[in-house]
């Protein structure tokens, strides 16, 4: 199978990458990181995330940083919606996608959603109705296709029978989640094919966190088997709340520096990228994840 010659890349830094962070960030901040990304040529950002402040205090001020963002056209406004409450919720802010996630493995999904997997396709099933009959785009990702942070190894019919069910209830494009980050490539390959049995390729996209190093291998691994769609973070931010340890998605930057080598185009500038990455890092009070951002801030300032 020939590579791709284009990829999609949907930053997803502000919310997976931001919803663990334990001081509050400013809406201000997280819609100037909207802001840096969308002019670095993300056509796609995941926002936020209309789940129990509770839970996940972080994205609590999910309406106003989707009211504050300076909308461009071309960009897709993406957030979470795990029932009708939170899809409800979110409307008002004109998401043009809503995720639904659910996972392959139960012990994650009580842990995440406070459901059974079960459970939670019939509560995604009337969210997805409603996305639909409201025009909007429906993604549903789906967590530990390859390990579980309490179940461990999670084998491929997990993940076959998962993707079935959101094919089931009409969920149209579907992200292989590995949560934890600890795939390696034949079994991300593997969790790959399972989704396949109910997804066509232009409709599957990989979503790799990278704890073990493994996320930017597993990526190339994916766009091997046709797979031209990844959500990736700015400065490598972020980690599950559910998965203890679990670091960040693998570095936006990293991901474009490897597919701007292979000459695959992706429509970002890469340098506005890391500038994006940097001025999230800064408000932080860290250096980004990302090996790529830091060698190119090292030979800006040498
Ligand atoms: P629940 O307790 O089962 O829900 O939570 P419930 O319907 O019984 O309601 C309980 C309370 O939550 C009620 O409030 C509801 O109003 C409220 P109370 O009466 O106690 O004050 N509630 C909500 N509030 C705001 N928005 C909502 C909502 N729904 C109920 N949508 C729920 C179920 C899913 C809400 C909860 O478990 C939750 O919020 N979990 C957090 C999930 C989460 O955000 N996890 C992190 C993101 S997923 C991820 O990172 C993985 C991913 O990146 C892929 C990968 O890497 O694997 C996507
Ligand atoms: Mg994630």
């Amino acid at each position: 199978m020939a590579l791709p010659a284009h990829v999609k890349i949907v930053d997803v830094g502000p919310r997976d990458g931001l919803q663990n962070e334990k001081q509050p960030v400013p809406a201000a901040v997280k819609i100037e990181l909207v802001h840096r990304l969308q002019q670095a040529g993300l056509s796609q950002i995941e926002v936020t995330s209309y789940v129990s402040p509770k839970w996940v205090p972080q994205m609590a001020d999910n309406a106003e940083v989707m009211a504050g963002i300076a909308r461009q056209p071309g960009v897709r406004y993406a957030v979470l919606t795990p029932n009708l409450k939170g899809f409800e919720a979110a409307l008002a802010s004109r998401p043009d996608e809503v995720v639904v996630f659910g996972s392959a493995s139960e012990a994650f999904s009580q842990r995440n959603i406070n459901c059974s997997v079960a459970e939670s396709i019939e509560r995604f099933a009337p969210v997805v109705q409603a996305a639909l009959a409201a025009g909007i785009t429906v993604h549903g990702a789906m967590s530990c296709t390859v390990g579980c942070p309490y179940e461990g190894d999670v084998p491929p019919r997990r993940v076959d029978y998962l993707a079935g069910l959101m094919k089931g209830i009409g969920v149209q494009h579907i992200g292989v989640c590995d949560t934890i980050g600890v795939g390696t490539p034949l079994q991300v390959q593997r969790a790959l094919e399972a989704t396949l049995r109910h997804y066509p390729l232009h409709e599957i996209s990989g979503h790799f966190h990278d704890t073990y190093g493994q996320a930017l291998a597993n990526t190339l691994a994916c766009m091997q088997l046709g797979v031209s769609q990844f959500d990736t973070s700015v400065a490598g931010l972020g980690g599950c709340p559910y998965a203890r340890g679990a670091t960040g998605n693998v570095a936006t930057e990293d991901v474009v520096f490897m597919l701007q080598g292979m000459g695959i185009d992706t429509g970002i500038d890469l340098e506005l990228l890391v500038d994006a990455g940097r001025f999230i890092s800064q408000h932080l009070g860290r250096p980004p994840q990302s090996r790529a951002a830091t060698a190119l801030l090292n030979r800006r300032a040498g």
